[in-house]
Order: C-alpha cells, then sequence, then structure tokens
C-alpha cells in the first residue's frame, strides 16, 4: 500500500548571499531525497546530474531495491521468497494490483490470459514486411504500438483497464513467438489455451503444427524463474522511459513500445545478447580469459565486460545469485554441458579477484548467466532481450499505471544548461 513519505526534516543550500530550505522526503525504507523542486522558482537555479545518477523522478510504491545490500523486493516480497514460491503470472499480478491475488482473482487473470492471447488475424500480415533478418526487437516494438490501433479505446474504468492490460500481457508472448517463427521461415503455431503462460510461450516457440509438442515443466519452470527475477527494477533507463513517455498522456502501448526500444540497448537489457557474443568470441579465440579481462580494463578501448557493472548494486546484483543456480539445475536437468558457463565462471572468478572490478564494485548482473539458460532452452541469441521485454512487461505497466494515477503528475520535461553559441546573426 502507498504511504505518504514524510518530510519533517529540512536541507539548507545557500548561494552566495541567498539561502533557502528544502524538504527532505523520507520513503518507507528511510531513504531520503531533498526536494528541489521549488528550487528554480526560488532562486533561478536548476540542478544538474547527467544519466540522472542522482535524482529521484518520482515516489513509488512498487519496487525497493537497496543497492549497497543487494536487496530487490516487489511490493514489499523479497526478491528470493517470490523466485522460490511464486510464478510469473501471481508476481504480475502482484506487482500490477499491488497485492498477492486471492486464488479467485488469480483465477480470474489467468483466464483473462488466456482468452486474450491471439492477435488480430490482419497482424499476422505485418510479419510479412520485415526482413527474415530482422531484429526481434524492432518487430516486438512496432507490432506492440500497432496494437494501439486494434485497441483505441479509452481506459476509464477499472474494468477497461484490467482487459487492456491482460490483452497486453497475453498479445505480446504471441508476437514474439510468432517473431521467432518469423526468424526462422517456419508457420506461426496458435497459442495453446489450456497451456499455463509460460508453457504457451515455449508452444509458440518450439511446436509445430504438425507435430505435437509438450513442453518440459522444469524448463517452463526455469522460465518462470528468469521472468520472475527480470519483471521489475523500478526507475531504470526503460521503465523510466514508460513513464517519460507516459507523462505526455501517450496511450499504453505506445508507452510500451517506447520501453521495448530503451530496453534494446547493448547497456541495458541488450547487455544478455553481448554477454553470450562475448562468451562465444572468448571461446572461438582460444578461451584466454585472463586476456580478455586485461582488454576490457584496457581505458583505450571501448569494450566492457557485458553482464558486469550496475548502477545500483554496489554489492551484488541479487538476481544474479539466484540465475547462476538455476543455470546450473537446468544444465544438469537437461544434460547439457556447456563451455559457456565454464568460460563464464572462469569470467567471474578472475574479474571478482580482480583490483580493477573491486574498486569500482563491480558484480555480475542479472545478464551474466541468463543468456546461458536461455541457451540450453533452446532460444537463439537475439531473442534474449525479447525474453527480457517478455519479463519487464508487467512493471512497466505497474509504473505505468501508478503514474498515471498519480494526480501530482506533470509533463516530464527536464531542464538544461545551455553550452553553445551566443546570439549571433545570420550572414547576408
Ligand atoms: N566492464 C569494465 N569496466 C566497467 C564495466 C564493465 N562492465 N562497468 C563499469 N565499468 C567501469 C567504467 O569504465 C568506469 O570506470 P572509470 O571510473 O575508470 O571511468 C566505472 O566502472 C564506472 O562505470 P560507469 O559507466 O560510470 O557506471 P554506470 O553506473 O554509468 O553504468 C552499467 C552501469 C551501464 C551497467 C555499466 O556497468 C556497464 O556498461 N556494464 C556492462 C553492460 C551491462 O551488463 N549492462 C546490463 C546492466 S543490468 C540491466 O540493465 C539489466
Amino acid at each position: 500500500m502507498t504511504q505518504t513519505p514524510t518530510t519533517a526534516q529540512k536541507a539548507t543550500l545557500t548561494v552566495g548571499d541567498q539561502t533557502i530550505e528544502l524538504p527532505v522526503i523520507t520513503g518507507t525504507e528511510n531513504e531520503r531525497g531533498v526536494d528541489i523542486s521549488s528550487l528554480r522558482k526560488e532562486t533561478g537555479l536548476v540542478t544538474v546530474d547527467p544519466g540522472y545518477v542522482n535524482t529521484g523522478s518520482t515516489l513509488s510504491s512498487i519496487t525497493f531495491i537497496d543497492g549497497e545490500k543487494g536487496i530487490l523486493r516487489y511490493r514489499g516480497y523479497p526478491i528470493e521468497q517470490l523466485a522460490e514460491h511464486s510464478n510469473f503470472v501471481e508476481t504480475s499480478y502482484l506487482l500490477i494490483h499491488g497485492e498477492l491475488p486471492t486464488s479467485e482473482q488469480y483465477e480470474r487473470f489467468r483466464q483473462r490470459l488466456r482468452m486474450h492471447s491471439m492477435i488480430h488475424e490482419d497482424m499476422k500480415h505485418f510479419y510479412d514486411g520485415f526482413p527474415s533478418s530482422a531484429h526481434p526487437m524492432a518487430i516486438l516494438s512496432a507490432m506492440v504500438c500497432s496494437l494501439s490501433t486494434y485497441y483505441p479505446e479509452a481506459m476509464e474504468s477499472e474494468e477497461e483497464v484490467d482487459l487492456l492490460v491482460c490483452r497486453l500481457l497475453s498479445k505480446v508472448r504471441t508476437i514474439a513467438g510468432y517473431s521467432y517463427k518469423k526468424s526462422v521461415g517456419q508457420p506461426f503455431v496458435y497459442p495453446n489455451n489450456s497451456l499455463s503462460y509460460c508453457a504457451n510461450f515455449l508452444y509458440m516457440m518450439f511446436g509445430l503444427p504438425t507435430e505435437s509438442y509438450e513442453p518440459d515443466p522444469e524448463v517452463e519452470k526455469a522460465l518462470n524463474l528468469l521472468l520472475i527475477l527480470h519483471a521489475d527494477h523500478e526507475q531504470n533507463c526503460s521503465t523510466s522511459t514508460v513513464r517519460m513517455v507516459g507523462s505526455s498522456q501517450t496511450n499504453l502501448f505506445a508507452c510500451i513500445s517506447a520501453g521495448i526500444c530503451a530496453l534494446w540497448g547493448a547497456l541495458h537489457g541488450g547487455a544478455n545478447q553481448r554477454v553470450l557474443e562475448q562468451l562465444q568470441y572468448i571461446d572461438e579465440s582460444g578461451g584466454d580469459v585472463e586476456k580478455f579481462v586485461a582488454a576490457v580494463k584496457d581505458k583505450t578501448s571501448d569494450q566492457r565486460l557485458m553482464g558486469f557493472g550496475h548502477r545500483v548494486y554496489r554489492n551484488h546484483d541479487p538476481r544474479a545469485k539466484i540465475i547462476k543456480d538455476a543455470c546450473h539445475r537446468l544444465l544438469n536437468h537437461l544434460g547439457v554441458t556447456d563451455s559457456y558457463l565454464d568460460i563464464a565462471m572462469r569470467l567471474e572468478e578472475v574479474a571478482l579477484n580482480d583490483e580493477y572490478f573491486v574498486e569500482r564494485k563491480l558484480y555480475p548482473n542479472v545478464d551474466f548467466y541468463s543468456g546461458i539458460m536461455y541457451r540450453a532452452m533452446g532460444i537463439p541469441t537475439n531473442m534474449f532481450t525479447v525474453m527480457f521485454a517478455l519479463g519487464r512487461l508487467p512493471g512497466w505497466i505497474a509504473h505505468w499505471l501508478e503514474m498515471r494515477d498519480d494526480s501530482q503528475n506533470r509533463i516530464h520535461r527536464p531542464r538544461q544548461i545551455y553550452t553553445g553559441e551566443q546570439l549571433r546573426n545570420y550572414p547576408t
């Protein structure tokens, strides 16, 4: 439940001979922020914070992270407990509605996701327009934005909101499955609504219209876990994008489409694809992990150790530990030995004992091991970021709804410090 933050403390700011007091906002976990919203009005100054490293853009009651202690909680529930006991559908409900569902609410939600799994038949033709080499993230973003043309209705009542949210959650999975089929030149496989959310996705990916296909329950379990771990991460780049775009009152589909594009980048969700490409490169060039680590430390190259480092976590990423264990379990179950896993573990060991990484507090993040799991499931590398988007969707939706329902919401419009030319005349 949202709690009103306290503002008992004040911060004092002196600029030249002017001193002003600014409220200090304290959240439910005692994290504090100086409210500078009156700064410009009172002093004519703005704050400068490239990359928003130190900017709280909103109050939010969805996800709590303590980067120093390696804590991640959705709506108060520790990620470790959700990973062990929940499934992706239930966690999505939790993020979107704020509470775990009762069994009745869960059934209704699940039923709605089942009912809305198909995309309009006309949308299938959109796939014909993309080259077979198209990156599935581009397709996903375009298709999600296109959904707004099929569901242009306003979201006035709770019922309308719920319906549109379920449509989006369910159809994104189908769009992703079809993107894969398009990329391998196979016929689309319609959703099988007798299956669970994750099993149905695997069915659309790996099933064929001509053969029966039964998803492996262990793979389904692993997929649930991966999606739960990616489901939200407070004001990250893509979620902030969803909020930024939504602040101008753009529709939900367009905002999510923008979030998908933001996620695509290599420094964000695109890192999982890059991690695997890096492992492949190391493997193919002889497996010299030390040499590779030396190369990423070299400041004259812009190479980084992908899957390492995080803006917020400065101790460990709690998701990385869960994924590493799950990765071993899945590979054991499938009877897969993967040289990439060996390289990843050696990379981790070398990096964690290297002064460069220790000093900068760089640890494996959520995407260091996720790609190895996806690979073991048979998901191709260029689909990894799509998998991340599937997982992050309930988080984006929850933030979009929170922003929409916030009476304090204003269009997001940062300021700048201009550093260009001063007034000059056009040469005549
Ligand atoms: N490899 C090598 N050096 C690194 C790495 C890395 N992966 N990450 C950070 N550094 C170094 C930087 O070069 C910098 O060094 P310097 O102080 O000598 O200049 C220092 O560590 C701080 O790095 P910043 O880029 O300032 O940290 P920032 O918080 O802006 O970036 C980020 C965080 C983008 C995650 C970064 O660590 C990175 O690029 N990691 C690799 C990409 C990746 O895995 N992204 C996924 C993040 S998790 C997610 O979005 C799901």
